[in-house]
């Protein structure tokens, strides 16, 4: 019953999310054609929303309603769909596929997909600024710059490529997960609370959920990564060369990191408990985070 429910809601979030979206980012007949199209080609290939639900969801617990978090938490997808763009490139992670779909410079070369993602996270910043109130537009500008920048999202990027068939020990890989997913995550949830006008006791209790949903994310990222690599092509952990890279279950085994991921969720879910009935839907989706299976 409870499971139903999600799933509508759920549906629901991604809905408003997408009709948004499809009404801020301009389509190929608006000049130059080009860079729209491949902007919408990456922004719309099934991509989970994730980080603009959470928003959505944080910032329901405290208002009915959530169409004034609707523009942030589309702000949150550009950014994050800039970032797997740039992630995929060649002199990145040299993916050709996402999605099942070929990746953006396959399907429009290299400088068309440099300059969607750049026109992603430019787009971003224009959607936040939809406030009437100046001192919220610069509190949500401060938190989104934070979070996909240097200090941030980009961070964790330069690690977690410096440190690709290094041997690196959990210091460095507590750093890779918390900044190249975890800040986004992190801001996704404390955006929704920020715009729905949380307290700061609120917001702290939602920073501690989000926190730890990050890492659950990035290891379950990692675990499927493994598991679906391993049972796709019959390989076993490390012989493909994606398994150099820093992950838990390299460092911890398939095993131990199951349990962890556990345990992470658990945490996450606890932060939540002050929220009483209204927390249901940010628990269900942390489970639904480490349970998924892409
Ligand atoms: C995938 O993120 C890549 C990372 C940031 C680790 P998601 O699993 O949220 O990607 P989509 O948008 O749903 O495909
Ligand atoms: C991507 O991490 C993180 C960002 C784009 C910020 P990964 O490189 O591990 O993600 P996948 O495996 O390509 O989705
Ligand atoms: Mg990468
Ligand atoms: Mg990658
Ligand atoms: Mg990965």
């Amino acid at each position: 019953m409870m499971q139903a429910h999600f799933k509508i809601f759920y549906r629901q979030y991604k809905e408003k999310i997408n009709k948004k979206l499809d009404f801020l980012i301009p389509n190929k007949s608006v000049y130059p054609g080009l860079i729209h199209e491949a902007m919408r080609y990456s922004l719309f290939a099934g991509g989970k929303r994730l980080r603009p639900v959470l928003c959505l969801a944080a910032y329901n617990i405290i208002k009915d309603d959530y169409d004034k978090a609707l523009c942030v938490a589309c702000s949150l997808e550009c950014i994050h769909t800039y970032s797997l763009i740039h992630d995929d490139l060649p002199c990145m992670d040299d993916d050709d596929y996402r999605r099942g779909m070929p990746t953006c410079h396959k399907k429009f070369g290299e400088a068309i997909a440099v300059l969607a993602g750049d026109a992603l996270l430019t787009a971003a910043f224009k959607a936040a600024c939809d406030f009437e109130d100046i001192s919220e537009i610069k509190q949500i500008i401060e938190e989104l710059s934070d979070c996909a920048g240097s200090a941030g999202l980009v961070g964790g990027q330069v690690m977690d490529i410096l440190s690709e068939n290094k041997k690196i020990d959990i210091s460095a890989l507590e750093y890779i997960h918390e900044h190249k997913t975890g800040k986004l995550i992190l801001s996704s949830v404390r955006l929704g609370a920020i715009c729905a006008g949380a307290e700061k006791k609120e917001l702290e209790a939602f920073s501690g959920y989000a926190k730890q949903l990050g890492l659950a994310f990035q290891i379950s990222d990692d675990l499927l990564d493994v598991i679906g690599n391993a049972e796709e092509m019959g390989k076993n952990i490390g012989q493909d060369e994606k398994l150099n890279k820093a992950t838990y279950p390299l460092l911890y085994g398939v095993d131990k990191t199951k349990k962890i991921l556990d345990s992470t969720v658990d945490k996450a879910c606890a932060y939540l408990d002050c929220f009483r009935d209204k927390g249901w839907f940010l628990k269900k989706l942390a489970r639904f985070v480490a349970e998924r299976n892409n």
